[in-house]
């Protein structure tokens, strides 16, 4: 590790950092290395995708300390899916691991989940972890050995990205850990589409400090997503659209505030997120004066649902969610977009799909979220060629990369690259709120024009 480049664990202790600290992103905007050094591939081959049983947990023998935020299903699993960050950083880090904090204000939980953690194998990654209810406790108590290379967060939205106090978790880690590595959970909020703004803000902060940032739209690192990014990039095509579909499974969705647009934000912008954020990963840049949708609401007679598993009664009626949104728009390219989804299924899996044109070309991703296949028609042909991905696994891939980048930033020039940033993940928030807001704003007119006759 002799060329490794300088961690913060070379820095000062944070007590000192306080009165001679690293310069903040507050201070200087310039020098410092940014997520996306241009020599690294914009894409990632497919064959180098692997999953956790056939990947090799890190070399080295130094302890990687990482801060973990939240103590909920994303970072520690759950019924609902394959989600469990903590358990893709024990594989790639293996007993180099150590979590030195889980920030959680549920205190009974995260300590349950430790303890959980401390009787089995992995025990030593988690036997010195200790709980806080905020990152600012931690950075009280903390000692210069738990300094972390990464702070991985996985609260709710609604309590980061801005910049107000109590909701701007980025911003204390950049403060207190400057030029230490962050992934982010998508969505990067949920507050009123009017912080949007400020969501952007703290895009330029992470950026310009030069911050190793990954942003949770783990479907970019599927393997058949990175399969169409190379036939695409393979045969110089220009997308000409893309057609997503997102039906969810309601009957398993059990979260009270995921059915509460004021807790939530509603199903675009919190789930169809990760639909939206695909869509423009194949199609560009949205113009966003051009985002068009209707929907499907709670009191319309279609809108029925027979087998919810919480009291919509106890939600206000403004605050419930549409059951069907419908959304076109134009990309900056021409091409266009659309996109439904559906809170319409039973059941547990959720029946999704993506479809990429270009000239001559269909490509199709079917099921990503349980079994991808992925479908393709190629110039000339009726044929449907298929690809299966049994094995895949994009959480482990996307904190693989992640890791990967924050251990050897310039040595390994076929790492690559961080798929979704803080500023592109922001430009998909937007998108979902452009969809949301452009149905609201259709069922005023209509409901006004009801009025009129
Ligand atoms: N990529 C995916 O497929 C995927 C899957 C599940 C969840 N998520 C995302 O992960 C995030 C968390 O979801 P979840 O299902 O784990 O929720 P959860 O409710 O299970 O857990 C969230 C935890 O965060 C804690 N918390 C609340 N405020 C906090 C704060 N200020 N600081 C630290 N912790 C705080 C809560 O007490 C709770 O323990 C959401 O953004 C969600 O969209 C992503």
């Amino acid at each position: 590790m002799a060329n490794r480049r300088p961690s913060v664990l070379d820095s000062p202790v944070p007590g000192t950092m306080l009165a001679n600290r690293r310069p903040s992103v507050f201070d200087s905007p310039s020098s410092r290395r940014q997520s996306g050094l241009s020599s690294r591939r914009p894409s990632i081959d497919p064959a180098r995708l692997v999953p956790m049983d056939k990947a090799f947990a890190i070399s080295g023998h130094e302890d990687f300390n990482v801060v973990f935020v939240g103590a909920g299903n994303i970072m520690f699993g759950s019924e609902e899916g394959p989600w469990n960050h903590s358990f893709r950083f024990e594989h790639k880090l293996g007993p180099r691991l150590k979590v030195v904090a889980l920030i959680d204000p549920a205190v009974e939980r995260a300590t349950a989940v430790l303890q959980k953690k401390c009787d089995t194998f992995v025990r030593s990654a988690y036997e010195n972890t200790r709980v806080f209810r905020t990152l600012e406790d931690f950075v009280k108590n903390m000692s210069r050995k738990d300094t972390p290379r990464a702070v991985i967060v996985g609260s709710p939205p609604m309590f980061r990205g801005t910049t107000q106090p109590g909701r701007d978790i980025e911003l204390q880690i950049l403060r207190h850990f400057p030029g230490v590595a962050m992934f982010i959970e998508k969505p990067v909020a949920t507050g009123p589409s009017s912080e949007i703004e400020e969501v952007f803000k703290v895009a330029k902060f992470i950026s310009e400090s030069g911050t190793v940032c990954s942003i949770g739209y783990m479907l970019r690192y599927l393997k058949a997503v990175q399969m169409m990014k190379q036939i695409i990039n393979d045969n110089n095509l220009t997308v000409m659209a893309t057609v997503a579909r997102y039906a969810c499974a309601y009957e398993a969705i059990a979260k009270p505030d995921w059915w509460d647009k004021s807790k939530s934000a509603g199903p675009i912008v919190e789930q169809g997120t990760h639909f939206c954020d695909l869509s423009r990963y194949f199609g560009g840049e949205v113009d966003m004066t051009t985002v068009s949708a209707h929907s499907l609401e709670w009191d319309e007679n279609a809108g029925h649902l027979s087998k919810m598993a919480v009291d919509e009664t106890a939600i206000p009626p403004e605050n419930r969610i549409p059951r069907v949104t419908a959304a076109t728009w134009k990309y900056d390219s021409g091409a266009v977009g659309s996109f439904t989804h559906l809170v319409a299924l039973q059941g547990h899996d959720y029946s999704c799909e993506l479809e990429v044109y270009a000239d001559g070309y269909q490509l199709k991703l079917v099921n990503p979220y349980v079994q991808p296949v992925l479908w393709i028609r190629r110039p000339g042909s009726d044929h449907e060629e298929s690809y299966r991905f049994p094995d895949d696994d994009p959480f482990f891939s996307e904190i693989s990369v992640l890791i990967d980048n924050i251990e050897d930033i310039e040595e390994e020039p076929e790492t690559a690259q961080i798929l979704s940033s803080f500023e592109d993940a922001c430009k998909t928030y937007q998108l979902t709120w452009a969809i949301r807001e452009a149905t609201e704003r259709n069922r005023k007119n209509k409901r006004e024009t009801t009025v009129v006759e």
